[in-house]
């Protein structure tokens, strides 16, 4: 996909965690990139500036996920679009419309766009939450591409972050299959790995909250991690093998937060980490043994809690 044509594509969301390594990595591959930011002018997207290639090849673009003409005016002449916007806040007064309508709305707007300007393929930021929450699912199962999760348990649990996901995706592939437009999601685990934008994302949170210390004891959830890195990397294979098809589960290690602990302390033994733990959640087992046979590959876990550690410290978060 646009390898051999004029490499011009478009990323939403274009500051934040995620789509600040994918643009660097588009650019430091040849694109052209046209980013979607809330506010061009706004300091916190100044980090996209320091990218190399940036100033010759990067532009920024002003859109809301509301406004579908912001968003073809953004699109329009680009071969491809990475769909990366989306509101990562789980919780809120009124979630409904702090968080699933920009997902769903947001998702649909984009591809509509990218239906007008007869984008050749659209990459979908979905998640492993799109994948794995479903109460039906056998214990034993290792969950594939095939698997949903069920979106009105979420909504009977006020999961609304992983609701606006699934809601989101699903109606990304009904609107796809109806419009003919090409379609691939990548549905990354928890994302870890050093940042290039200024201020602290969602998933860093779930790092930083390691190093809290305290006597309470901490929940021994199972996570699902990627690195950003990789993520970023998933992203643009899935972009450019033109027989990449469907969606993609990107996850590269599961381990329990005590594990997770007891590997920090090896490398960190200063830090104040939790005292003890108490049962936690399980997540079942997840396969991405697709985007591997892609020629996908993942950095250790260990290269990843480093990487992210020493950027935490680097920028006074530890
Ligand atoms: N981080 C993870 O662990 C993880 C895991 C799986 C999937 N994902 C998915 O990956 C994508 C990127 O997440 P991230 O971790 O990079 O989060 P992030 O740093 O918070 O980035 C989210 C981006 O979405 C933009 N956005 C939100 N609402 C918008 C709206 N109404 N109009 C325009 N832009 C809007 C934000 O713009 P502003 O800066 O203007 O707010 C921001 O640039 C999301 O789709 C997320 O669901 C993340």
């Amino acid at each position: 996909m646009a390898e051999n044509g004029k490499k011009s594509v478009c990323v939403t969301g274009a500051g934040g965690y995620v789509a600040s390594w994918l643009i660097k990595l588009l650019l430091s591959n040849g694109y052209t990139v046209h980013g979607t930011v809330r506010n061009p002018g706004d300091e916190k997207n100044g980090h996209l500036w320091k990218l190399e290639n940036a100033a010759e090849k990067l532009k920024l673009v002003k859109a809301d996920l509301f406004d579908f003409d912001s968003i073809l005016a953004a699109v329009n002449g680009c071969d491809g679009v990475f769909h990366v916007a989306s509101p990562s806040t789980t919780s809120g007064p009124n979630p409904e419309v702090d968080i699933v309508e920009p997902a769903v709305k947001g998702t649909l707007n984009v591809l509509k766009a990218c239906s007008e300007a007869k984008t050749q393929r659209v990459v979908l930021v979905s998640s492993f939450v799109a994948v794995v929450i479903n109460p039906s699912f056998p214990k034993d199962k290792v969950l594939d591409e095939a698997c949903w999760s069920d979106k009105e348990f979420c909504r009977n649990t006020n999961n609304w972050y992983c609701f606006s996901k699934i809601a989101a995706e699903a109606e990304a592939w009904a609107y796809a299959e109806t419009n003919g437009l090409n379609l691939v999601s990548v549905c990354p685990g928890i994302i870890l790995g050093p940042m290039l934008q200024h201020t602290p994302n969602a998933s860093t949170f779930i790092l930083l909250d390691l190093f809290k210390g305290g006597d309470e004891a901490m929940e021994n959830n199972l996570r699902v991690i990627v690195d950003v890195r990789d993520v970023a990397e998933a992203m643009k294979l899935v972009y450019e093998r033109s027989n990449a098809q469907g969606r993609y589960i990107c996850t590269s290690h599961m381990i329990k937060n005590e594990d997770l602990v007891q590997d920090l302390k090896e490398i960190y033994p200063d830090y104040n980490y939790p005292k003890s733990f108490k049962q936690g959640r399980g997540v079942p087992q997840v396969s991405s043994e697709k985007l591997q046979g892609l020629g996908w590959k993942y950095r250790t876990l260990k290269q990843t809690l480093v990487d992210s550690v020493e950027n935490c410290k680097q920028i006074g978060l530890l």
